[in-house]
């Protein structure tokens, strides 16, 4: 594997430490004081759970595809929990949310990938979404070593075949395609169609007047 791992007791999040580090990097904590959600939301992080974060390289215009290559990555880490992709990359166990992803830029160009894995416990409060565990039937070790071996193995496919077998591995775990959705944007929502993944990773929606709409960014709820 091309990782370099270092393990921490307790950090504030392992993204922000990630920026200290050169790609290949993975930083990994028992818990965090201040992990990071998406759109600035906070990441529940006590002790028995996976926060990690890895440092990747720039891909040029394909780096907004790392969002899909991370989150087939732990869905196949997953798959023997039988969980399913959510757009773009919330891996979801009996519909609720196991695992968040969180993709952040650094000024220079590397991409840090934080990856926080509900392995013995979730929140229960002030969630916008339901929220599942593993229940502790693997260990937070176990998984690391699942997910960065899984993450190793697609971004050499990735990088040797580009997108289009990303996009298959997605779509064969994905749920809500060909369905309704609620796309919620940080300052308005739209109800449609879920279409299809479109090759550049947007949710095309068709929206009730049959125009259809690309989404780049947002949150989805399956209706
Ligand atoms: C989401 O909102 O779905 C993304 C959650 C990402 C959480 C992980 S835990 C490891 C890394 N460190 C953080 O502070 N956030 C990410």
């Amino acid at each position: 594997m091309r990782w370099r791992i270092r393990h921490f007791d307790r950090l504030e999040s392992t993204s922000q430490t990630a920026k200290d580090f050169p790609v290949n990097s993975v930083i990994i904590a028992d818990s965090q004081s201040g992990g990071r959600g998406r759109y600035g939301r906070t990441w529940e992080s006590p002790k028995g759970n996976l926060y990690v974060s890895v440092v990747l390289t720039d891909y040029g215009y394909q780096t907004p595809l790392l969002a899909f290559v991370v989150g087939v990555s732990v869905a196949e880490a997953l798959s023997d929990f039988d969980v399913c992709l959510k757009w773009p990359n919330d891996v979801l166990k009996d519909g609720k949310k196991l695992a968040g992803i969180l993709l952040e830029r650094t000024d220079d160009g590397r991409v840090i990938a934080g990856i926080g894995v509900n392995v013995a416990s979730h929140p229960t409060r002030n969630m916008m979404y339901e929220t599942a565990s593993l229940e502790g039937r693997i260990s937070v070790d176990e998984t690391a070593d699942r997910v960065l071996m899984s993450l190793d193995k697609m971004l050499c496919l990735f990088e040797t075949d580009g997108f289009l077998p990303i996009y298959r591995l997605w779509m064969d775990r994905a749920t809500g395609v060909g369905g309704p959705v609620t796309v919620r944007l940080p300052n308005r929502q739209m109800q449609g169609i879920f279409k299809e993944l479109s090759p550049d990773g947007a949710l095309v929606l068709e929206l009730p007047d049959k125009t259809i709409q690309k989404i780049t960014a947002g949150d989805v709820f399956l209706i």
